[in-house]
């Protein structure tokens, strides 16, 4: 978009921002000149875009037939600049050629997927993800005649022995929900490269500032921008990042699956992304810390963290991660109910769905995302009754170990 700014710029259109800090490129990256000298991006709260006269017209179609066009388009299907402003401060961060943002993490998956398997090819996926891609997967995309086989996480000799002549994308999470597995991205990437397909990784969990998949290999990053990106529980969005490319033909694809964020979901984003490294800094710090207080209580049967030496995935944490998150998922040494209890007697976490928020939120999935499964299916998928999935906001930590503590010592009064 034009700027009205007619001073001195410190923008960084055009020259190269020296400074790579997770948060610095969170507040700054891509910075553009904005209209009346505004230092917030402006919400460019438009349907469609207007033209001069037919020259005017004449001149934007002809650039566009040879994708000439710049800072503009003809309708907000194609494009905005609120949305721009996001994409491109999510590709600074996450060191991508581009970034597309979607109206929420689940049409950045489905768009993507759909428009990058043709009928009669295949994908290979990792258990242990997320349950609507999965469910994507096994019932939709089989539908159209895409085929997919699901592989169990950190097997890479399944994954591989999985890959067939039509198999095109090689689709994981990391870190996986509820377990927070690690996967080896370097290795899942030499894999793919061998094969000649394509990687896309969901790093929600992770957010870029934690793990950077494009930097090791990975064709597309894809985030659920509802949970760590946003950060304030008060929005839902989804972002793909990778190469100039393949991004452009997945935007055309969005142009007409029309999945697109709106520009007032664009703002609030690109508001809560400027606290981002503070955010993840604190809800590292507490994870690990909860983690670790957790850990060693008498009360608590297992915890799954990345940052315990007791993960099974501990070791490739530490080489790829630079954080290990604010998710802590662990099983209380009771039953459906004593568990229950614990998270009632909880005064600080709040019993709902998502994750990487300002709140903490707490769930126990056989109360929550697997009701609907009975108990031999919900086991079969390795959830157990006793199962607490913790999203640390960002509370004091200390705080919340506190609220733990007193709610193990409310149920230590039932357990005997
Ligand atoms: C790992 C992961 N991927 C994708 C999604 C879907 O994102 P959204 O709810 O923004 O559609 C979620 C939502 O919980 C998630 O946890």
């Amino acid at each position: 978009m034009a700027s009205t700014n007619k001073s001195k710029s410190k923008t960084q259109q055009g020259q190269k921002f020296p400074f790579s800090g997770g948060s610095t490129l969170s507040v700054h990256g891509a910075r553009q000149d904005n209209p009346y000298h505004a230092i917030a991006e402006p919400v460019v709260q438009t349907a469609t875009y207007t033209f001069k006269d037919t020259a005017d017209l004449s001149d934007f179609m002809e650039a566009r037939l040879w994708g000439k066009e710049e800072g503009r388009t003809e309708y907000g299907r194609y494009g905005n600049p609120t949305v721009a402003a996001v994409e491109k401060r999510l590709a600074a961060i996450e060191g991508a050629d581009d970034t597309i943002l979607f109206a929420s993490g689940m049409a950045a998956i489905t768009t993507t997927l759909l428009a990058m398997l043709p009928t009669n090819t295949h994908i290979v996926i990792t258990d242990d993800c997320y349950r609507q891609t999965r469910e994507f997967c096994n019932i939709f995309l089989k539908r159209l005649g895409i085929g997919c086989t699901v592989v169990p996480m950190g097997d890479y000799a399944v994954l591989e022995s999985a890959i067939l002549p039509s198999t095109r994308i090689l689709l994981s999470e990391s870190p996986t929900n509820p377990y927070l597995r690690i996967l080896d991205m370097q290795r899942f990437a030499e894999i793919a490269r061998k094969h000649s397909v394509k990687t896309i990784i969901d790093a929600t969990f992770a957010t870029p500032l934690n793990i950077q998949p494009l930097s090791m290999g990975i064709d597309l990053v894809i985030h659920s921008a509802t949970k760590y990106l946003a950060g304030h529980n008060d929005l839902l969005a989804g972002v793909v990042s990778g190469g100039a490319g393949l991004i452009a033909s997945l935007r055309n694809a969005l142009g007409v699956f029309g999945a697109i964020s709106d520009p007032h979901n664009a703002a609030m984003l690109l508001r809560g992304i400027k606290t981002l490294g503070l955010r993840v800094a604190h809800q590292n710090q507490s994870g690990q810390e909860v983690a670790e207080y957790l850990e060693k209580h008498p009360l608590i049967e297992r915890v799954w963290y990345p940052g315990l030496s007791s993960h099974p995935d501990h070791s490739i944490a530490v080489e790829q991660m630079k954080g290990f998150g604010g998710v802590v998922s662990f099983t209380v040494k009771g039953d459906l109910k004593l568990t229950s209890q614990f998270i009632d007697a909880l005064q600080i976490p709040i019993i709902a769905a998502s994750l990487g928020g300002t709140e903490s939120l707490i769930e126990q999935p056989a109360l929550m995302s697997f009701y609907d499964l009975s108990t031999k299916e919900r086991l079969e998928v390795g959830i157990p009754e006793n199962l607490v999935r913790l999203s640390l906001g960002i509370e004091d930590t200390v705080d919340l170990i506190k609220d733990l503590k007193q709610a193990l010592e409310h149920i230590s009064h039932h357990s005997d």
